[in-house]
């Protein structure tokens, strides 16, 4: 958790500015996604600096097999109901697939919809140098922007895999430009998913906003994973950069089958759980 105290001594709120300090002073970020009120709450409390309203609520809460179906009126409300939950976390919200793509225009006044409709306090795009303008234009308009490089799951079907980016070096060195264009366009970080440690290392040192990893090493100035894989709520999901924190597919289907036999017994509700 950031160190940081505000004048009556609580931890104070995470911004923007939090974050990019904290790289200054070499303070690791923490981020984990939330897309509810109940987990959101849960997940503030335990000190966490930044909650991803990911867009991968369309995998881990919708059941999709990626995230491109996920719309603006699902993102918001999934925003909406994550600031409810939150006090002290900065809170970053996902623009979906095809929101930010089309015209800077469309860009904008979807930013600015999710900012004014559900009170994130940033938002997040996926791309380099082709979203670069709109990035721009969105920060300009005084909405703090978080990129997202490396594996960008809202163009898997042009990859055609899951499969860690960025290993040849042309690749590589495309991706070390275009951190360098997102931190100019004004962004106030980074994700980097998927891409080796080295150049994840090599990226974090040559720019001055905070790098966020998944599957991108120790290097980078913060973690991120998204909540239902380090819960252990999706065991079917086990790439090797995941850390599984609690199990809970367990403790839960334990919990279900011990009701459920407990209703079939007659041993729910007892005497104690009932009204006279
Ligand atoms: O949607 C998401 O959860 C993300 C993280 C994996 C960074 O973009």
């Amino acid at each position: 958790m950031s160190t940081q105290k505000s004048s009556n001594d609580r931890p104070a709120k995470v911004t923007t500015r939090t974050v990019v300090d904290m790289k200054e002073q070499g303070e690791k970020i923490s981020m984990l996604t939330a897309y509810d009120y109940t987990m959101a709450r849960l997940v503030d409390s335990g000190g966490v600096d930044v909650i991803l309203v990911g867009d991968s609520a369309g995998n881990v809460m919708a059941g999709y097999e990626t995230t491109l179906p996920m719309t603006m009126e699902q993102m918001i409300y999934h925003t909406q109901c994550v600031v409810r939950g939150v006090e002290r976390a900065l809170v970053v919200a996902d623009l979906p697939f095809m929101s930010y793509q089309v015209t800077a225009k469309e860009a904008m006044i979807n930013a600015g919809r999710i900012m004014k409709e559900t009170g994130a306090h940033a938002v997040k795009l996926e791309g380099g140098e082709p979203v670069v303008d709109t990035i721009k234009k969105i920060v300009n308009a005084g909405i703090p922007v978080m990129g997202h490089l490396g594996l960008t799951p809202q163009s898997i079907y042009k990859f055609g895999t899951y499969k860690v980016r960025a290993t040849d070096e042309t690749e590589a060195e495309e991706l070390l430009e275009d951190a360098k264009r997102l931190e100019e366009a004004g962004c106030f970080a980074v994700v980097l998913e998927k891409i080796p440690k080295k150049l994840a290392k090599q990226v974090t040192e040559s720019i001055s906003i905070p790098t966020i990893g998944i599957g991108a090493g120790v290097e980078c100035d913060g973690q991120v994973l998204v909540l239902h894989d380090m819960l252990g709520l999706n065991k079917d999901f086990h790439p090797r950069f995941i850390r599984r924190y609690a199990d809970l597919q367990e403790t839960i289907s334990g919990a279900v089958s011990n009701y459920v036999n407990d209703v079939k017994k007659i041993a729910f509700p007892s005497k104690d759980e009932q009204y006279d």
